[in-house]
């Protein structure tokens, strides 16, 4: 398997700091086994580390304050790196610093033959700003991995601390900056109590923690962060057996690290590498990529973002291409759409779309009233919604409407609904999205209102112009009102559930009080 350009013979390696720099553990391990080794973390000078005492069990983990003691990079590069090289496995150095030109320092200084990667720990306070970890603030992280990247002559996997509120900020920030991978998670900050001594359990106060504990936060992380970015992820916090390293797997990592569990069973990588490759063998898996993406078995795929069906012919067959390689089970693609979308496509053009998926398309109509459509500027009339979605009955291209309630505005409401249920009958649309208009005082509309242009209509009557809808539709249709700006929800199939519609609308009007309604919706922030 290959993160980020080197190939691993498997995806298990140690975490920083818990297996030494290898050669404390190649007693129990057989070193050649490890898809890596990842070595403690070294500094460009040797740290001392923190007073004693700087570990400490907690339920289902550990604290430690170790505080990144190492004897600096010289030592490292004379002693520990020699040893490693006489290994069928790949090397990654941790790296650690406590200014950014000690990180630049160290970073040069490796680029020396036998290094396959550089791992940065970013969990270290910054001196230079108040000793805020370099990983807590998204722009530090994005300057330092530029500058790493600049220096370094290896693959560089930046390490990002949980101790943050928005992990998906850091990991874009890093990859912004040019990381080719990103590991995750170093400890979370935690703390420990001695009762009996009425003091800090270990002398730093505060500490990493980390094993069993972390692993449900770990792995919410990796798979927030795997969504987020796509450069490869090395996973870790609290692994101990291979179900785990598989959980971490399926959330998207590309490879795993064990830490603290090499503790507690020196064993524990080659235990978990040896039920990798059983549960492969059951499972007929050929490469552990091929769960690595939960969504692997998905069968519908949506394209959001805008009207992505605006995308010309030939732009939409590739994307399409590309959801069949990575989603092979997929069966049916969705996007938002303009009806002016579908107009320069040719009916044949369609009917291939149709053919490699293409069946939901949720298009913006809002009405089919001509007024309504004209005085929104939509660039399309009744006539345009007509034509285009017949094309798509041909062609037997699925589709949904997005309906505005509202929009006729007070006095042109009755006969705006029968305009559009007189549309909207003559088409298919599966399910018919209805949404409040809801006007903002930074719109143009609320300068029409203010100006006489335009009156809007109650609260109460956007509920008569869904009644009217509703008893108006005689195709069959999914309605559903959708989103905030809905103060009332009403769902159903019709014509089936229509009764029930009307009779619980009929309700909500006899039982609601304008001003209630009407503050719900000054005080709606967002839709
Ligand atoms: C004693 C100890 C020392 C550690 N030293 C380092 C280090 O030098 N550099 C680093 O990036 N992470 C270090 N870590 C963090 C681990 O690499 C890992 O990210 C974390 O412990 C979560 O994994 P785990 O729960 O499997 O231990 C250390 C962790 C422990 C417990």
């Amino acid at each position: 398997m290959d993160i980020a350009g080197i190939t691993l013979k498997n995806p298990v390696m140690p975490a920083s700091g818990t297996f030494g720099s290898g050669q404390e553990y190649s007693g129990f391990v057989d070193l050649d086994r490890l898809g890596a080794v990842v070595t403690k973390g070294v500094s460009l000078v040797p740290w001392e580390g923190n007073p004693t005492p700087r570990i400490m069990e907690t339920a289902s983990g550990m604290i430690n304050a170790v505080g990144l003691q190492n004897p600096g990079i010289e030592v490292f590069i004379r002693r520990d790196l020699p040893f490693l090289r006489q290994f069928d496995t790949k090397v990654i150095i941790n790296v650690c610093g406590s200014t950014v030109a000690d990180y630049l320092g160290a970073v040069e200084r490796l680029s020396v033959q036998g290094i396959d990667m550089l791992e940065i720990n970013i969990s270290c306070p910054n001196v230079e700003h108040g000793g805020i970890a370099f990983g807590q603030e998204p722009r530090m992280v994005e300057y330092i991995t530029k500058e790493i990247k600049k220096k370094a002559a290896q693959p560089v996997s930046m390490k990002l601390t949980p101790n943050v509120t928005d992990i998906t900020e850091i990991a874009k920030a890093a990859e912004a900056g040019g990381a080719d991978a990103l590991s995750l998670i170093n400890t979370i900050t935690g703390m420990r109590i001695d009762v009996k001594k009425r003091t800090f359990s270990v002398a730093n106060k505060t500490g990493g923690l980390s094993g069993p504990a972390i692993k449900p936060v770990a792995l919410r992380m990796v798979w927030q962060t795997c969504r987020a970015v796509s450069i490869p992820v090395i996973g870790m916090g609290g692994i101990q057996s291979a179900e785990d390293a598989l959980e971490f797997i399926m959330a998207g990592a590309a490879a795993v690290a064990v830490g603290t569990a090499n503790f507690r069973n020196p064993c524990a990588m080659p235990e978990i590498i040896g039920g990798l490759e059983k549960y492969m063998e059951e499972n007929g898996i050929r490469d552990l990529k091929e769960i690595s993406r939960y969504y692997r078995n998905a069968k519908r795929v949506f394209f959001t973002g805008a009207n992505p069906f605006v995308l010309s012919f030939d732009k939409l067959k590739m994307l399409a291409e590309l959801v069949k390689k990575y989603y092979p089970k997929v069966q049916s693609i969705g996007c938002f759409a303009r009806i002016t979308d579908i107009t320069p496509k040719t009916t044949e053009q369609l009917r291939e779309l149709r053919e490699i998926g293409y069946n939901s398309l949720t298009i913006g109509v809002e009405a089919g009233d001509e007024e309504s459509l004209s005085f929104m500027h939509k660039g399309f009339g009744v006539k345009e919604i007509l034509t285009e979605c017949q094309r798509l009955d041909e062609v037997g291209m699925d589709y949904n409407f997005f309906y505005l309630a509202g929009i006729y505005g007070s006095g042109h409401m009755e006969e705006g609904v029968k305009n559009t249920a007189a549309v909207f009958n003559q088409l298919h649309p599966k399910i018919i999205v209805s949404s409040m208009l809801t006007i903002y005082p930074s719109s143009e509309l609320y300068q029409e209102i203010q100006a006489g242009n335009w009156a809007e209509e109650t609260e109460i009557e956007k509920l008569y112009e869904l009644r009217m809808l509703i008893e108006g539709l005689a195709i069959d249709t999914y309605f559903a009102t959708m989103g905030a700006s809905n103060c009332v929800n009403v769902e159903g199939h019709l014509p089936k559930d229509r009764n029930r519609m009307i009779k619980w609308l009929d309700e909500v009007i006899g039982s609601v009080d304008e001003t209630e309604l009407r503050r719900y919706r000054e005080n709606l922030r967002h839709l």
